[in-house]
């Protein structure tokens, strides 16, 4: 299975069904997704099952050759549920019971709905067991797309309580963990502590990182939960989820355990673009997130198929760019793609999201588009299949970070993310492909790695990391490293960045500014280039500045560090650099390690690979709107596209060994 489309057969009379899938079967589609939304369908009132009409659109499909992959509708509970029990309706901060509308109208700690979840995923699983037609599952859809601050209902305060007792023992402990001494936060007994509920001023930090880490254990355990039921009533067929590349509500690390593989949804263009947004670096990047989960390809499970929006529109895809940037999926990583969706909506939230065929139905431009971008890719699908980049760079990715530094933000443009992809930016620009890793994976396999932003670093981190140099691995860490512990409490046996991040480094910054009003011009390799949003200002214990701000207070002061330390190399970044000395200084530091680029593009033209036992899979995707020539090595033998790049256009080159 390589190619497929969202389908939604309820929307539609059931004498479409199949010209649908005659037409599916005609682009090329050999499967579908369905049923996610359709709780309602399927369980018109509590207990009462009807599969008829699913058995119905499935036999349709399987006419023609096409296989399902079965949402399970938990993401959309129907009314009667939430007339029934409305405690399963979540509360926001402010202790407001939301009401029922649009999806995702529940509490995911609630007894009552996951009563119910089981009710609806264990009949469904029965009923379409041993099935032939149904090849897969993917639990809910998007966990985390609708949770931001949620919830705070009874049921979820027990919930977090009775994770702080798991994580803490006792009261005291997590008293003197968080330091609840501070503005008189003591509490006598589990039963006194918060759900962040507003209050006239801000929690604290500890409190508010537990918290986060446990909304998203809620939801990585509720997604578990359903995995359960079906390990135990299908097993043997795949389980997976569409995640959503760097959203931020779950560590998808974790909830990519209980999945046989993970999915992903690409929407590039949207209604949120704002006029010179498109960054193709961002794209590849969610995908090669999705590609470190699990360290294994991956399935796009909603790649987008036309123009989105729901109020707003973003603008339409230009001619070539949905063959793009499935193409860019898959060079990074996914072994199918499933377009969303197959024909755009004439009710409901989601009318102007645009799917491959218009509304009418009748086969257009995208159509016409994807279809030929099936026929042209699918006959070397096979030959990479579950292969990824094997990537010799590595930026370290962790939720930890991340949503510490949202709680504490210390300036205000400081985004840990948009660190992270800066890093990023610079190694895709060169075409060097570049892994993520969590902060539990194998950083030996690599020879540079990047952990931007090692805000919470504890010994057990820092020791790891200072390990993968001493041992010959090039470790780049940037500012703000190693001020708090994992209970997010700053850090005071040493100077920062901690002891042994100090002795990897070899240096200790004694004092730091936020630089609000002003940047540092910074001197790199005889050119000036400029730093912001922070400075830690460094003194040198046995590194060498590589650059140095000039100028101004800080005169002097090291803006990038390096050292040898044991059999590696190790660099701080004290500030945050601008594109053009973190190009720089990421080329210096691919030089150092020797980590070589995939080839050299023009301007717009990314190069991603995919690698086998036998030969390297190079895609060459010009992401521009004129027309790009790749200089191809003479043992590059292209298997699709031209050499002359269209514009928005791509090519495949096989390289055997
Ligand atoms: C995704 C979601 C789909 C659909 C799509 C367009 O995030 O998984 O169900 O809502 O966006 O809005």
């Amino acid at each position: 299975m390589h190619f497929g489309v969202d389908y939604y057969p309820e929307h539609w009379p059931e004498e479409r069904w199949e010209t649908d899938a005659r037409l599916m079967r005609e682009m090329g589609v050999e499967v579908v997704r369905l049923a996610e939304f359709a709780w309602h369908k399927l369980e018109p009132s509590m207990g009462e099952f009807d599969f008829s009409w699913l058995e119905r659109a499935l036999s349709v499909l399987d006419s023609q050759g096409i296989k399902a992959i079965l949402g399970t509708p938990t993401a959309a509970p129907p009314a009667w549920l939430a007339e029934s029990t409305p405690e399963i309706l979540p509360v926001d901060s402010r202790g407001t019971v939301m009401g029922f509308g649009g999806r995702h109208h529940v509490c995911h700690s609630s007894a009552a709905y996951r009563s119910r979840v089981e009710g609806i995923v264990r009949a469904m699983a029965r009923r379409f067991k041993g099935d032939g037609k149904v090849i897969g599952w993917q639990i809910d859809n998007e966990l985390g797309n609708s949770q931001k601050e949620l919830c705070h209902c009874e049921s979820c305060a027990r919930a977090f309580r009775a994770w702080l007792r798991r994580r803490y023992g006792t009261i005291d402990e997590l008293n003197r963990r968080w330091g609840t001494v501070f503005w008189s936060q003591t509490y006598d007994s589990f039963d006194q502590v918060p759900t962040p509920r507003a209050t006239p001023n801000a929690h604290g930090p500890s409190l508010l990182l537990d918290w986060r880490r446990f909304r998203s254990d809620l939801l990585a355990e509720f997604l578990e939960f359903q995995a359960g039921i079906l390990r135990e009533e299908v097993p043997g067929v795949f389980i997976t989820h569409n995640m959503m590349g760097f959203a931020d509500q779950v560590d998808y690390f974790r909830m990519g355990r209980s999945l046989d593989f993970v999915s992903h949804d690409q929407y590039v263009t949207g209604f949120w673009e704002r006029s010179g947004d498109y960054r193709p670096h961002r794209y590849a990047a969610n995908l090669d997130l999705m590609a470190a989960l699990k360290r294994r390809s991956f399935w796009i499970m909603e790649q987008q198929a036309g123009q989105t929006g729901w109020e707003i529109l973003g603008p339409d895809p230009e001619p070539g760019q949905l063959a793009l940037w499935a193409a860019q999926s898959v060079a990074h990583g996914a072994d199918a793609v499933v377009f969303f969706r197959w024909r755009s909506c004439t009710v409901g939230t989601e009318q102007f999201w645009h799917g491959i065929l218009p509304h009418s139905g009748v086969p257009g431009r995208r159509y016409c588009e994807l279809k030929s971008f099936i026929s042209s890719l699918r006959p070397v699908m096979d030959e990479f299949e579950g292969a990824l980049s094997e990537a010799e760079a590595a930026i370290l990715f962790s939720y930890d970070e991340e949503w510490a530094l949202g709680i504490q933000r210390q300036h205000p443009e400081l985004d840990y993310v948009e660190q992270v992809l800066a890093y990023y930016k610079a190694f895709h620009d060169r075409n060097v492909p570049v892994d993520f890793v969590g902060e539990d994976g194998d950083f030996g396999r690599y020879k540079l790695l990047v952990a931007p932003l090692m805000y919470l670093c504890d010994q057990a981190l820092a020791s790891k990391l200072s390990d993968y140099a001493k041992r010959g691995g090039a470790l780049v860490l940037t500012m703000r490293s190693g001020v708090k512990n994992a209970d997010n409490v700053c850090m005071s046996d040493a100077p920062l960045p901690g002891a042994l991040l100090g002795e990897a480094l070899g240096i200790e910054i004694p004092e730091y500014d936020c630089l609000r009003m002003r940047s540092e011009t910074i001197a790199f390799e005889g050119k000036n280039y400029s730093g912001s949003k922070w400075l830690d200002v460094v003194e040198l214990k046995g590194a060498r500045a590589a650059a140095s701000c000039v100028g101004g207070r800080h005169a002097g002061c090291p803006a990038i560090t390096e050292a040898d330390f044991h059999d590696g190399k190790t660099y701080y970044v004290a500030t945050e650099p601008d594109d053009a000395l973190l190009d720089a200084f990421v080329g210096r530091a691919l030089a150092d390690a020797g980590v070589a680029p995939i080839g050299e593009t023009p301007r717009g033209v990314e190069l991603v690979r995919r690698r086998t036992d036998a030969s390297d899979y190079v895609f060459a995707l010009n992401h521009s709107s004129e027309a790009r020539s790749v200089d191809a090595p003479p043992s590059w033998k292209k298997i699709v596209g031209e050499s002359i790049l269209g514009p928005r256009s791509f090519s495949v080159y096989r390289i055997d060994r």
